[in-house]
C-alpha cells in the first residue's frame, strides 16, 4: 500500500462500489444504478433537487460579431429564455467559435465576470477551441434574493432539499448546452464544462449531472467541490454555512456542520457522477482554504470506479504530487500548480493539453 492509499484508508470514506443496501457493484449496468443512487443522495443531502417542471428553452441571437479577436472568430451573443408553465427567466451568454473549423471542440466557461472566459478568451481560441461563456450571476444572483432572481424562480424553496445556487448555475449551464447543440457547429462529442472555485464546484455538478459534457474541469474547487470533507484542512461545512455561501447548498447539508464524519457521502461521490467520462481536477499548492491534498485524494478515491469499468482512472506514480506535477494519462487528469487560489494561464495550458490528448 502506498502513502496515498494509506491516507485514504485513514479517512474512512463511504464506499462507491457498494449499493446502499450493502450489495456489491460489479458490472457497468450495476454502476448505472449505483450512479442514480449517488445522484439522488447528493441532491437530497447536499445540492438540492433541480425543478421537476416541464420547460422550454429558446435562444435569440441578439448580436453577432463577425471579426472577434481581430478576425479569428465569430462571436454570437445569445439571450436564452427558459419558460415553464409557471415562470420564466432569461440570461445572456456568448458563443465564440474559431473561423475555418468545421466542428470545433468547445469549453463552456462559468465566469466570474461578464468578460469572456474572464479575459482569457483569445488564448483558449488560439488553443483551437470554441468558447461559450456566461457570467454566473446572470443566471441567478449570488446573494440573498429570496430566490426571486433568474433561475431561482423555477421552484419553491424549502429548508431541506430544494436546489441551492450551485445547482441553479449548473442547471443553467445545461440549458446553454441545449441551445449550443442545436444551433452551433461545435463538436457535440467534445464539449467541456469548466469553472474555478465556487464555479469549480458548479462545474463538477453540471458535468456530473449532464452526460452530454464529455469533460468536466474543476479548478481549485475545494470544500463542496473536489476536496474530501473527512479530515479536510481549511474550509469546513460550518464555514460554508457563512453568509456568503449558505445559499449555494440545500438546507439538509448543514445538518452535517461539525459532523463531517457522519456524511453519507464524501466529495468523491460528486466526482463519481462523471464516470466513465473524462474528469480534470486542477489544484494549487498554496490554496490552503481549498486543501489540495484533499482534492487529490478524491481523485485517487474515485479512480477505482473507472478501473472497475475497464478504464484507466488516475494514473500517477503512487505518491502525493509535487508542485508542477501533471498526471494526464488516465480518464482523470490532475495537476498541482505552484501558487495560490487562482485560475491561471498555466492551468488553462495544461487543461487544453489534456483535452487535446483525450478527444472524446
Ligand atoms: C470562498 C469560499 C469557497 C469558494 C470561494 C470562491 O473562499 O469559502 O468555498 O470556493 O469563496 O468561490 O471564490
Amino acid at each position: 500500500m502506498n502513502l496515498v492509499e494509506r491516507e485514504l484508508e485513514m479517512r474512512r470514506l463511504p464506499q462507491l462500489m457498494l449499493f446502499q443496501d450493502g450489495g456489491p457493484v460489479k458490472t457497468a449496468e450495476d454502476w448505472k444504478h449505483r450512479r442514480e443512487e449517488i445522484r439522488e443522495l447528493l441532491c437530497r443531502e447536499c445540492f438540492g433537487f433541480p425543478p421537476r417542471l416541464s420547460y422550454e428553452v429558446r435562444g435569440q441571437v441578439v448580436n453577432t460579431q463577425e471579426d472577434a479577436y481581430g478576425g479569428k472568430a465569430v462571436r454570437q451573443t445569445v439571450e436564452l429564455e427558459i419558460r415553464s408553465p409557471y415562470s420564466h427567466a432569461s440570461f445572456p451568454f456568448t458563443v465564440t467559435l474559431p473561423k475555418g473549423e468545421a466542428r470545433p471542440p468547445l469549453f463552456l466557461c462559468l465566469a466570474f465576470t461578464p468578460s469572456e472566459a474572464d479575459g482569457l478568451g483569445e488564448e483558449i481560441l488560439d488553443g483551437g477551441f470554441g468558447i461559450a461563456s456566461v457570467y454566473y450571476q446572470d443566471m441567478t444572483a449570488d446573494y440573498y434574493d429570496s430566490h426571486m432572481s433568474g433561475l431561482g424562480r423555477f421552484c419553491t424553496r424549502n429548508q431541506f432539499d430544494s436546489w441551492g445556487k450551485l445547482a441553479m448555475w449548473a442547471w443553467g449551464a445545461s440549458r446553454m448546452l441545449d441551445w449550443i447543440l442545436e444551433h452551433t457547429c461545435a463538436d457535440a462529442d467534445r464539449i467541456a464544462v469548466i469553472g474555478h472555485s465556487r464555479l469549480g464546484k458548479t462545474a463538477l455538478l453540471a458535468g456530473g449531472m449532464d452526460e452530454r459534457f464529455s469533460l468536466t474541469v474543476s479548478n481549485d474547487s475545494g470544500g463542496g467541490g473536489a476536496a474530501l470533507f473527512r479530515q479536510k484542512t481549511g474550509e469546513h461545512i460550518c464555514d460554508l454555512y457563512g453568509k456568503g455561501s449558505r445559499l449555494w447548498f440545500a438546507g439538509n447539508f448543514f445538518r452535517y456542520c461539525g459532523r463531517e464524519e457522519e456524511l453519507p457521502f464524501d466529495q468523491h461521490f460528486l466526482l463519481a457522477l462523471t464516470v466513465p467520462r473524462h474528469l480534470y481536477i486542477a489544484s494549487a499548492s498554496r490554496d490552503d482554504w481549498a486543501d489540495p491534498v484533499s482534492e487529490f485524494l478524491s481523485c485517487a478515491a474515485v479512480s477505482e470506479v473507472y478501473e472497475a469499468l475497464g478504464f484507466p482512472g488516475l494514473v500517477y506514480p503512487g505518491a502525493f504530487p509535487k508542485e508542477g506535477d501533471c498526471f494526464h494519462e488516465g480518464r482523470i487528469g490532475y495537476h498541482l500548480r505552484k501558487g495560490t487560489h487562482y485560475l491561471s494561464r498555466w492551468d488553462w495550458q495544461k487543461i487544453m493539453e489534456y483535452r487535446r490528448m483525450h478527444q472524446v
